[in-house]
């Protein structure tokens, strides 16, 4: 049993209400641990929205003000990337604990000084890498440790997906405020790769490809990391609303064919000029496209874990994802680990994040570790652009 079954009960303060938000918030309304008591935005409407469905939280439209709140002792902070150091800043001035979106940030000085105040504050900085909190992940994790299938070789993990042509916010369109694709979904994939490879990167070459002129961000990534270790990884996404790597993992149902370019088709049919900026607007809190961009794949209690094929090789088993948990190819059988259940990542992640502060157990995925794969993020684009492999310096292993 966790202790948010237990539950002394956590005040939440939640700030920015967007599409990250309302994939959390069910998670956060379920978890005996926690009581939404607060919520912030500058948008008046999303705000209200939320007012009528939650009357008893306060709601501001400041977060400097959020963070006066004495019922607040934990602040997740689902603003825009360039935001989170301003944001988490102000939460620890409040001497409250963070659980910040991914990424933490954008930039390595901002990360430090997040660290850095978060530890003169006394509390926790968290990252809400929540997939690498998925069973599969986790379990993927247990048996590097355990060598059951001898020591960890390799990880491959492909996703090929429609991002770039769903409806953007500008946020999300310009690359020096978080934009594109590495800010904005490698963060994920990533960070899966560095827990399950224990978390300390020796090198990093990898792209950020930006291939359509009219949307003028990074749009795909590929990237080969070194282990210090010596195991190693690729990881790539392309978001050009092409291939759909869904069909790898969960077959040629899955994805009905009609369904093809939708994302393009609708964004030149009837997204041009601000409507675009309107439609991501409206999958904000109480928008009328609210809950379109969380997407959910069956099995593990919905969550959804990076929609294609991950593949892990040890000396003696290569183990892929599925579609309920892990299918292990060892020297010797192939079987498949069923790790369906009602609890996904971000139900691990809350979980991990309470721990932590009730019972003081070592919170995974903290500040440090954020900035490690925020290092790595970065050095995707960096060595695309050098041409170059370079060597990491901020990696910090994992909590396992
Ligand atoms: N964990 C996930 O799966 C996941 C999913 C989506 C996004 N994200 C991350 O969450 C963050 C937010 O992304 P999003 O897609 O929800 O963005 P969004 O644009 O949909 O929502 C951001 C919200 O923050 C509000 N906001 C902006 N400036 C503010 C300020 N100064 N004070 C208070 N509120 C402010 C906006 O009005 C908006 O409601 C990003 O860091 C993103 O990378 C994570």
């Amino acid at each position: 049993m966790t202790s948010s079954e237990n539950a002394r009960v956590i005040g939440l303060g939640i700030v920015g209400l967007g599409g990250a938000t309302l994939s959390m918030l069910p998670k956060f309304a379920k978890n005996a641990g926690y009581k939404i008591v607060a919520a912030a935005d500058i948008d008046k409407e999303v705000m209200a929205a939320f007012s009528h469905d939650f009357p008893e939280a306060k709601t501001y439209t400041s977060v400097q003000d959020l963070c006066t709140n004495r019922d607040v002792e934990l602040v997740y902070i689902a603003t825009p990337n360039r935001l989170h150091s301003e944001h988490a800043l102000a939460a620890f001035a409040g001497g409250k604990h963070v659980l910040i979106e991914k990424p933490m940030t954008i930039e390595i000085p901002g990360s430090i000084a997040m660290v850095e105040a978060a530890e003169k504050a006394g509390v926790f900085l968290g990252v809400n890498v929540k997939h690498s909190f998925e069973p599969r992940v986790q379990k993927v994790r247990e048996m590097v440790r355990t060598q059951e299938f001898g020591k960890l070789r390799l990880i491959n993990s492909w996703r090929y997906v429609d991002w770039l042509y769903r409806p953007r916010t500008p946020e999300e369109l310009t690359p020096e405020w978080g934009g594109g694709i590495v800010w904005r979904q490698a963060p994920h994939q990533l960070d899966i790769v560095r827990t399950i490879g224990g978390g300390l990167v020796r090198s990093v070459r990898g792209m950020a490809g930006v291939w359509d002129p009219d949307r003028r961000v990074p749009g795909a990534h590929a990237t080969f990391m070194e282990f210090e270790d010596g195991a190693v990884a690729t990881a790539m996404i392309s978001g050009y609303d092409h291939y759909d790597s869904r069909l790898l993992v969960f077959g040629p149902d899955a994805i009905d064919p009609s369904q093809h370019g939708g994302a393009r088709r609708e964004l030149r049919d009837s997204l041009a000029g601000g409507a675009e900026a309107a439609a991501a607007a409206a999958e904000r809190y109480g928008g009328n496209r609210a809950g379109s961009a969380v997407r959910e794949t069956p099995g593990l209690g919905g969550g959804w874990i990076m929609g294609g094929p991950t593949v892990i090789s040890f000396d003696h088993a290569d183990v892929s994802f599925s579609r309920n948990g892990l299918e292990v190819f060892s020297d010797t059988s192939r079987y498949e680990i069923d790790l369906q259940g009602p609890k996904d990542g971000r139900d691990g992640r809350l979980d991990t994040y309470h721990d932590a502060i009730v019972n003081g157990t070592p919170l995974p995925a903290d500040g440090r570790w954020g900035m490690a794969t925020l290092e790595v993020l970065l050095a995707v684009q960096e060595s695309g652009t050098k041409r170059q492999e370079l060597l990491m310096s901020h990696q910090v292993p994992g909590v396992d």
